[in-house]
């Protein structure tokens, strides 16, 4: 980290770290345990077999694990972190209601499905000196039913304010669910399939089409 640090700040550029848990958005074969994920009940598109529902323990650890991580980038002199909640990782499953049904003080209302996002935050600013800018990356909306509207995110966004995060960078869509409203924006499925080489545009086009997050 150190090295890649260097390399970045001797051409004059400035480097920040990206914290990530990748949550469900993964698979077993890839990280060789049962991927992870605020709720149990939710098909999980990368593999066959379902996410573990995460305890207390797997929640703190979390906590914990990020913390410790923002530590070593500002020991190997990080210029900001970024935490990743956006996109269907673990922390922006929490955020969701399509995806976070726990009856504990982790979901239940906005308040409580934004907590694990907020002690993450309020952990970071204790190990972060002043001049590392802590930002997160958030959705803006999921593209899906009930998921995070534009309006919810405001209210996160408020509260990240509130809790003296720097910079906030706004995204959409999720990984497994709704990829489409991530990369593509609003271009139509057609036309996308249009610049496809004519044998596979059919089965691009039906494809984009069943991935729109319009399920
Ligand atoms: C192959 C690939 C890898 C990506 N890896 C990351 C990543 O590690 N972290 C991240 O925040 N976004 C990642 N993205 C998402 C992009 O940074 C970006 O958020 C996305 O293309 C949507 O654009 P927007 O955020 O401006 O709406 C990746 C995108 C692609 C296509």
């Amino acid at each position: 980290m150190k090295e890649l640090i260097k390399a970045v700040t001797s051409v004059r550029g400035d480097i920040a770290f990206q914290l990530s848990h990748a949550g469900m958005s993964t698979s077993r074969r890839l990280i060789g345990t049962t991927p992870l994920a605020p709720s149990g009940n939710v098909a999980n598109p990368y593999s066959s077999s379902a996410p573990k529902e995460m305890n207390e323990k797997d929640i703190l650890d979390v906590i914990d694990s990020c913390t410790k991580a923002a530590s070593r980038a500002v020991k190997a002199h990080v210029k900001a972190i970024q935490i990743h909640s956006a996109h269907g990782y673990l922390l922006s499953r929490f955020l969701s209601p399509f995806f976070n049904h726990r009856h504990d003080e982790w979901a239940g209302s906005d308040e409580n499905r934004f907590r694990l996002l907020k002690e993450i935050v309020v952990s970071l600013k204790k190990v972060l000196p002043n001049n590392k800018p802590l930002i997160v990356k958030l959705n803006a909306s999921d593209g899906l039913p009930r998921g995070i509207t534009p309006k919810l995110a405001a209210t996160h966004a408020k509260w990240l304010e509130e809790l003296g995060v720097d910079a906030i960078e706004l995204s959409a869509g999720i990984v497994s669910h709704s990829v489409f409203n991530m990369c593509r924006g609003n271009v139509p499925a057609s036309e996308i399939a249009q610049a496809q080489p004519e044998k596979y545009r059919n089965t691009i086009e039906e494809s984009l089409k069943k991935m729109d997050g319009n399920h």
